[in-house]
């Protein structure tokens, strides 16, 4: 079967995308998925320091600038079932418009046969002209339990609805049970007409594996962050 895409959304920066894409990921592949995670956040791309990994020849900008081939640009670790394929942290006064993400289904098509899952890093945006780009993707929104963060998550579901674009579920990062303001699952659900919400709890631990650039589902499985996200990583292998 083919690779299941999955685009990592969210209206809003600093909601916890780049977190989730990167734990979801990797836990992914601790289920014995192959797995290829992209950063196409060509603007704020952060995946590769998630994982401490700094120094990488070729990025996902050289692949579309056909400065390398795809092989060259993905990297893998200790674990033979996750490969990455960065972006590459450049001066913002650098212009990434004119790298062609609009050719990016010609390189997933070439790497669809290779992998169980694709899960891919998008910038923050209702934009949904990338994810139109690519056959066959669903949107993973990501979104905080404050209000504001739920209305636009659910401008966001409206677009994707509209152009036909499937939703595999809204992930609630940063959910703490001691605030008592924050918006309930059914209350999310009502407001939001999304069928599968998860949530990921608020754990301090989130910042560390970040310090250390390692995602928190291998440096501290225990955590309540972990179990979230691989609880959420175990639902969507079986999507
Ligand atoms: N569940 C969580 N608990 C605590 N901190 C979190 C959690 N998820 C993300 N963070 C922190 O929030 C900040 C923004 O996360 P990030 O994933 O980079 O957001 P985005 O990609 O949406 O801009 C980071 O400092 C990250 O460590
Ligand atoms: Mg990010």
């Amino acid at each position: 079967m083919p690779a299941k895409i999955i685009v990592v959304m969210s209206p809003k920066g600093g909601v916890g995308k780049t977190t989730t894409a990167v734990n979801i990921a990797t836990a992914i592949s601790n289920l014995n998925k192959k797995t290829l995670l992209i950063d196409a956040n060509l603007e704020t791309p952060h995946v590769a320091v998630y994982y401490g990994f700094v120094g990488f020849k070729y990025s996902l900008e050289d692949v579309l600038n056909e400065k390398a081939k795809i092989e060259e640009a993905i990297y893998t670790g200790d674990n033979p079932n996750f490969h990455l394929l960065p972006s590459r942290v450049i001066k913002s006064s650098q212009d990434k418009s004119a790298y062609k993400l609009i050719n990016i289904n010609i390189y997933l098509e070439k790497l669809r046969d290779k992998y169980d899952f694709i899960v891919i890093d998008s910038k923050p945006s209702y934009d949904i002209e990338f994810i139109k780009l690519i056959k066959e993707a669903k949107s993973l929104i990501i979104s905080n339990p404050d209000i504001t963060s739920i209305i636009e998550a659910k401008k966001l579901k409206e677009e994707l609805d509209e152009a036909g674009i499937k939703i595999m579920g809204l992930v609630v990062n940063k959910v703490n049970s001691r605030v008592k303001e924050q918006m309930t699952e059914k209350e999310i659900k009502e407001m939001t007409g999304i069928n599968n919400i998860w949530k990921i709890r608020e754990d301090h631990g989130v910042y560390n594996a970040l310090r250390q650039g390692i995602p928190i589902v291998l440096s501290s499985q225990n955590s309540i962050a972990a179990k979230d996200i691989t609880n959420i990583a175990r639902q969507i292998i079986k999507i």
